[in-house]
């Protein structure tokens, strides 16, 4: 069923027909999970799709829909899902064990694949998540300088340990989050994306800085881009100041290019975290870094010269079903062009969605770099070429408006009805699977949604 087939219907009443076996279940979730849900992006009004089973481009739900699917696993799926080389290399893997408790070959070579394809990775350590390689980045960051500092951008994604949460979608004056104690988010500095002057001024007014984190292409997989020139400005600064850069490669890492965004912009960080498609689409993580940044871990590099050694346990780091993943997904990219392939299909989908905006008269914008896709829905009626939209102009817009309500959810709405599942943002992560049968679905969704929220006055 779609909006097509309903063609008086209201965006919802559409949703609420062909979506009635995810009601079921997320009324059934209302008494087990928080808000029926086990991650907050997934959270959606009425209620979010159920999902029973994807292959390549798409997924279906748990009443038949088939979506082309843009979460791409929380962008942690460049070779779409279920790609055969990855699923054959797991299911050999599960044949094996799914932990050992040890050490085993397959982690090597996924430490050899990273240190081969990203330019800042001379050492891997891994992690079981993304959240806990920034952790641990952070951590040695501070155990290198002897600094307490930490430098963030407003709007960036680091996930979700305590330093990480002020300055993303709320408290962008750096106070604390709830649960979160003032003397860590005392010791966080919060400034504004491409900001030269305020980032000088931070160096300027502070010299514990230990390190400075950001995502390399911007906030949320570049919807409020990162100038290129600002970030060889953070890698001056740091050096100069004897801060740590940590590239948050945990989206942009095997997606952006081989080597990542460091790669495509040539600016090599001291720490890189990773995770996503680093870890073949399965949970885990890792940071990758100097060897005399990831010395901190080593015991006996430590004990010789006499500093306390950081400490890291972790139960799933390595994990061998990860591993296997990781390295079938590692090697498919390091061989072929499927970064550039998924990255094409990025430039080209936004270019048509523009054509949809434009031929229907919208001052909206789809924008983003490489892979990604993100509708810029322009709340505040800016004069607007959907096709010239710098983005970078509008990161405070962004910042200050909050995700998936309003017209940005009925786009959402509008977009899974006629066959797209994207995120709140709303956005999009694409994958090399995706080709022209998924393009088509996507610009014809795209321009039939832009005509229902005319009709139900969501667009002027
Ligand atoms: C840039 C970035 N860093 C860190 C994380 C956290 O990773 P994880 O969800 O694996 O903890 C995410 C997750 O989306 C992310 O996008």
């Amino acid at each position: 069923m779609s909006a097509t087939t309903l063609p008086n219907a209201t965006l919802l009443d559409a949703y609420l027909a062909m979506t009635p076996g995810s009601a079921r279940l997320s009324d059934r979730a209302q008494s087990l999970l928080p808000s029926g849900l086990a991650h907050d992006s997934r959270q959606f009004d009425p209620y979010p799709i159920y999902v029973d089973h994807a292959l390549g481009p798409v997924k279906w739900d748990v009443d038949g829909n088939k979506y082309v699917d843009y979460f791409g696993g929380h962008g942690a799926l460049i070779l779409g899902h279920n790609h055969p080389t990855v699923m054959k290399a797991v299911h050999a893997a599960l044949e094996k064990g799914t932990h050992f408790g040890a050490c085993h070959e397959m982690e090597l070579r996924w430490a050899e694949l990273i240190t081969r394809m990203v330019p800042s990775a001379e050492r891997v350590r891994f992690t079981g998540s993304g959240t806990e390689a920034t952790l641990m980045a952070l951590r040695l960051a501070r155990a290198q300088t002897g600094r307490s500092k930490l430098v963030r951008f407003r709007g960036h994604f680091h996930g979700w340990h305590d330093h990480m949460t002020s300055g993303h979608t709320s408290h962008f004056d750096g106070t604390p989050t709830s649960g979160v104690l003032a003397g860590i988010s005392d010791n966080v500095l919060l400034c504004d994306p491409n900001d030269v002057e305020g980032i000088t001024r931070i160096f300027n007014d502070h010299k514990d800085i230990a390190a400075v984190i950001l995502e390399p292409t911007g906030g949320n997989f570049g919807k409020m881009p990162i100038l290129p020139s600002f970030l060889h400005v953070l890698r001056d600064l740091t050096k100069q100041a004897g801060t740590l850069l940590i590239f948050d490669e945990v989206v942009t890492g095997f997606r952006v290019s081989r080597g990542g965004a460091q790669q495509e912009f040539g600016v090599t960080p001291d720490i890189t975290t990773l995770a996503k498609i680093a870890a073949g689409g399965l949970p885990g993580g890792a940071v990758a870094a100097r060897k005399d940044v990831l010395d901190w871990l080593d015991f006996k590099v430590t004990k010789a010269s006499g500093q306390e050694r950081v400490y890291h346990p972790g139960t799933f780091n390595a994990n061998p079903v990860t591993a296997a993943a990781a390295v079938a997904t590692l090697e498919i990219i390091e061989s072929t062009d499927i970064c550039d392939r998924a990255n094409a299909f990025g430039a080209e989908v936004r270019q048509k969605m523009n054509d949809v905006l434009v031929d229907e008269g919208v001052k909206w914008s789809v924008h983003g770099s490489f892979s990604g896709m993100h509708i810029y829905t322009n709340p505040e009626g800016a004069d607007i070429d959907p096709h010239n939209f710098q983005a970078e102009h509008f990161i405070q817009k962004m910042i200050d408006k909050p995700r998936g309500v309003g017209v940005t959810g009925k786009v959402r709405m509008g977009m899974l009805i006629n066959g797209v599942d994207m995120n709140s943002g709303p956005s999009g992560t694409i994958s090399a699977s995706h080709g022209p049968e998924e393009m088509a679905t996507t610009v014809e969704a795209f321009r039939t949604t832009i005509r229902a929220l005319k009709r139900e006055g969501a667009i002027g």
